[in-house]
């Protein structure tokens, strides 16, 4: 099994002082900082783009997930790798050339990742599956955070696990994610659960008992 991470989405934390908040999320035991980008164009809101990452970039070390969720995406990729993204998923449903945008992401240094709407059958993934470090599978339709987990997204988390195989690919959740089913989502394949209300809610003071809450759930069914 590859090692659990949890990666807290920014999306839902308090944007008037975003790097106290990141820094305090890291401090509090998170493994990446998942990284929601919204174009109001592919999802029905707008967040934040390549300068809110460069504004951060300097608080942690911790890797970036920056998770695109714009249309196109192509003409942003050099933007979001050069303001610090580590790792930068794109949809399969934001454009006709999926696979050349995953090349294209890898050239630039960055590792790639494909992201699944909760109505997409996981078979997408297969012809880009030897070009991607990460599959992630929505649990939410993308746009906001604090929905509740779609649980047919479950059965798309086993068939990417088996799609994967014994690649050493991450297999990421997000949207809804709770320690009330953190668990279920691990056994279903997942490694990587991204977490935004969960992961936020009640304040800093809060930050380091939510995301043990998270890991102990997850912990307990990874095995
Ligand atoms: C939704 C985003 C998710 C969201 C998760 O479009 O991609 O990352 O912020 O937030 P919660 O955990 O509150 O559903
Ligand atoms: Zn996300």
């Amino acid at each position: 099994m590859r090692p659990l991470i949890i990666a807290p989405s920014i999306l839902s934390a308090d944007f008037a002082d975003l790097g106290a908040d990141v820094a305090a999320m890291m401090a509090a035991g998170a493994d990446w900082v998942h990284i929601d980008v919204m174009d109001g164009h592919f999802v029905p809101n707008i967040s934040f783009g390549a300068p809110i990452i460069r504004a951060i970039r300097k608080v942690t070390p911790k890797p970036f997930d920056t998770h695109l969720m714009i249309a196109p995406a192509d003409p942003f990729l050099k933007d979001f790798a050069e303001a610090g993204s580590d790792l930068i998923s794109v949809h399969v449903e934001a454009g006709p050339h999926i696979h050349r945008t995953l090349q294209a992401i890898r050239a630039l240094g960055r590792k790639a990742g494909v992201v699944l709407n909760p109505g997409t059958p996981a078979g997408a993934i297969g012809p880009v599956i030897d070009l991607v470090d990460l599959v992630l599978v929505m649990s939410v339709n993308p746009g906001f955070g604090g929905q509740s987990f779609i649980p047919s997204a479950l059965g798309l988390v086993a068939e990417a696990r088996a799609i994967i195989g014994d690649r050493p690919i991450d297999l990421e959740v997000d949207g809804g994610i709770t320690p009330e089913n953190a668990g279920a989502v691990i056994r279903a394949g997942a490694n990587v659960l991204v977490a935004g209300s969960a992961a936020f809610r009640g304040g800093r003071s809060a930050f380091a008992a939510n995301i043990a809450a998270l890991r102990a759930a997850a912990e307990a069914a990874h095995g």
